[in-house]
């Protein structure tokens, strides 16, 4: 990874804003309504930031979004880049180098899913506890540059301790059921075979998406302290008799935005 591509895009943003933001968001399918809780925003699309890669998938809006939740200063990526849209691991996770050069420290991930585990209802909040990469591709391939993390990374912690105490903290005081479970990440953009999803299950998965982990991996090589919330937008594949498709994950999202902003902006209150 090179760092003056990080760097450049780094002061073409720290030009634009006033505060450091502590915080990173990265909004899943649906849920980038976040943004509208946050305070003072200052929008920077990501078109007009040098190096940075464009989204172009449905209800995910292409910009970051600065500013304050509960006094917190943050920044949110509305709209994430997916492997899927055909760009590589690293220009998919340029944006959390770029959330580490502004001083962030920490990056809350959040995505819709397909419930895996056969106890979760659509709509139901989890809590990432572990997750798979079963992408067969790592975003840290290539030489490794000692001035951006190890080049081995550990990984036996990926989703912070403390941070999914605040997490479950949180989900008592704004009254939200947290499940919790391993996320399991695949490529996409097809959706999961009946026989996929039943494979994932026996090796231990609760959930699966087409985001998240590489995101995760690159944050660890970065040293950011990571928390994840998955929405179960659906249930995946074959678990139901019925099929799936995208309008489904995005109402899914919005049936329960309310319980999402709630959960996050209290857990982004108890980390200020
Ligand atoms: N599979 C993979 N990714 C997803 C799903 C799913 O069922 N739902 C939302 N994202």
């Amino acid at each position: 990874m090179n760092k003056e591509m990080i760097e450049k895009a780094g002061s073409f943003i720290k030009e634009k804003i006033k505060h450091k933001p502590k915080i990173g968001l990265i909004l899943g399918s649906g849920l980038g309504i976040l943004v509208d809780e946050i305070e003072n925003q200052v929008k920077i699309p990501y078109h007009t930031i040098p190096e940075f890669p464009t989204s172009t998938v449905e209800g995910h809006e292409g910009q970051l979004v600065f500013g304050d939740i509960h006094g917190v200063s943050v920044v949110a990526m509305q709209g994430r880049i997916h492997f899927y849209e055909g760009y590589d691991m690293e220009k998919v996770t340029f944006p959390v180098r770029v959330m580490k050069e502004l001083g962030v420290d920490i990056l809350v991930v959040t995505n819709a899913a397909g419930g895996v585990n056969t106890s979760f209802e659509p709509g139901d909040l989890m809590l990432i506890t572990d997750h798979i990469n079963f992408t067969g591709t790592s975003p840290l391939i290539g030489p490794n540059n000692p001035e951006l993390g190890l080049r081995f990374v550990d990984m036996s912690h990926p989703y912070d301790r403390e941070l999914r105490d605040v997490a479950r903290n949180a989900a008592k005081e704004v009254n939200v059921n947290l499940q919790e479970g391993v996320y399991l990440a695949v490529t996409g953009p097809s959706y999961e075979t009946p026989a996929e999803i039943r494979m994932f299950r026996t090796l231990g998965a609760d959930a699966v998406g087409m985001s998240t982990v590489s995101e995760v991996m690159v944050a660890r090589h970065a040293d950011l302290r990571v928390l994840g919330i998955s929405c179960i937008s659906n249930m995946a594949a074959g678990i139901l008799d019925q099929p799936l498709n995208h309008e489904e994950v995005i109402e899914t999202t919005q049936r329960v935005r309310s319980q999402f902003l709630s959960l996050v902006k209290e857990i982004v209150r108890k980390l200020g």
